[in-house]
């Protein structure tokens, strides 16, 4: 079997990175700038009405649609391919061995023996893909291949979205992914030290995702119910609005005093709180005991001053996460804002960064 839509391998020329996320659709457009460098060609940040899309899984068609119609058109950019990502929990994903060696049909038709074995759902009800890491370093004349498996629903609601909007989907990657390519280039500002423990922490709508990692590579994954539609919500009481003007009158900072000093410092004192406590819970239930930084990320990253909150807190250095520091700047991009957009557009950074993969 051979896949109509890989999620790996695309030489796309071109393409835009289309993050649809709980709070907004969010585009990146990132072009070539010599050698390993980028440069911001513009993004938007498109915000989507509540409950649009809960949980990774898109429940208001129409508002996605229409919301990446305007995303689009707002970008002003001639770029139709774009590259999305599932959720995580969308994607199943297992490292196999295969023995080196084999035709193109025999891989095919082996990595399709070994997902009914890992996969539990029906085969027809998955997309199936696999790409070859490289030489087992267990056992020679063997291979390692990474197996992916994503319900069929859900890539096909997405695809469906990019099409009646006129769009090519030409990836479609995991958003755990993504984010990792984008956390790459973050931690390269990071002072390097073997071996270092860096726990990504994504503070989102609803959720609040940490990802441990050591020499880059994630040793651990936590989600716990915590994020900015929190905030939101006090908001929309306190000054009896909807959660849709709260949320827009959050983001354009055109609230009462008392939101700065009242219910935002409450705010930020919690998200400290719950960061020290998913480190906690990390090291009870792992064998590490330190981290050497906190990259933050996430719309509950932009919070002025969370970082030195943070710190303080769990005493570990903690930064905002920038993708985007050391890329050149299109002349329609503004740095500030970019700045402060910067960590909620890790997911649609790394899809943009698929432009560049090698293929
Ligand atoms: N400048 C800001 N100050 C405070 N909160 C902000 C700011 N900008 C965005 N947020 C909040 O961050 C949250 C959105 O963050 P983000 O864009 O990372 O989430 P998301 O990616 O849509 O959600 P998820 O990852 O859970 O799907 C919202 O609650 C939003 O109100
Ligand atoms: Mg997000």
């Amino acid at each position: 079997m051979r896949l109509d839509l890989s999620l790996f391998n695309s030489k796309a020329r071109s393409l835009l990175g289309l993050d649809i996320s709980s709070s907004a659709v969010k585009m990146v457009e990132l072009s070539g700038a010599g050698h390993n460098e980028y440069r911001v060609e513009r993004y938007v940040i498109e915000v989507l009405p509540k409950d649009a899309v809960v949980d990774g899984i898109i429940a208001d068609v129409d508002a996605v649609q229409s919301g990446v119609r305007s995303a689009w058109k707002r970008m002003g950019t001639s770029v139709r391919n774009v590259a999305m990502a599932l959720p995580a929990a969308a994607v199943i994903s297992k490292k196999i061995i295969v023995q080196s060696g084999l035709r193109d049909d025999e891989l095919d038709d082996f990595v399709t023996a070994e997902a009914g074995q890992h996969v539990p759902f029906a085969i027809d009800e998955i997309n199936l893909d696999y790409q070859i890491i490289g030489p087992s370093a267990s056992s020679p004349g063997e291979l390692e291949v990474l197996l992916v498996a994503s319900k069929k629903d859900r890539v096909e609601d997405r695809l469906a979205i990019a099409d009646a909007v006129g769009l090519k989907t030409v990836v479609m990657d995991v958003e755990s992914y993504a984010a990792l390519s984008a956390f790459e280039l973050v931690s390269r500002q990071l002072p390097y030290s073997s071996g270092a423990v860096v726990t990504l922490l994504d503070i989102g709508t609803n959720a609040m995702r940490l990802t441990a990692l050591r020499d880059d590579t994630p040793v651990y994954v936590k989600e716990q119910a915590f994020g900015g539609g929190i905030l939101t919500q006090d908001i929309a009481r306190r000054y009896g609005m909807s959660y849709g003007e709260a949320e827009a009158a959050k983001r354009s900072n055109s609230l009462p005093d008392d939101y700065e000093t009242e219910l935002l410092p409450q705010f930020s004192d919690n998200l400290a709180l719950e960061v020290a406590r998913a480190l906690q819970f990390f090291f009870t239930s792992t064998q590490f005991n330190k981290v050497d930084h906190i990259v933050l990320a996430g719309g509950g990253a932009a919070i002025d001053g969370i970082d030195k909150l943070v710190a303080a807190r769990t005493q570990v250095n903690t930064i905002i996460a920038n993708p985007f520091a050391g890329m050149m700047l299109s002349d329609k991009v503004r740095a500030n804002n970019l700045q402060a957009d910067a960590p909620s557009l890790m997911n649609a950074c790394g899809l943009a960064l698929r432009r560049f993969d090698p293929s």
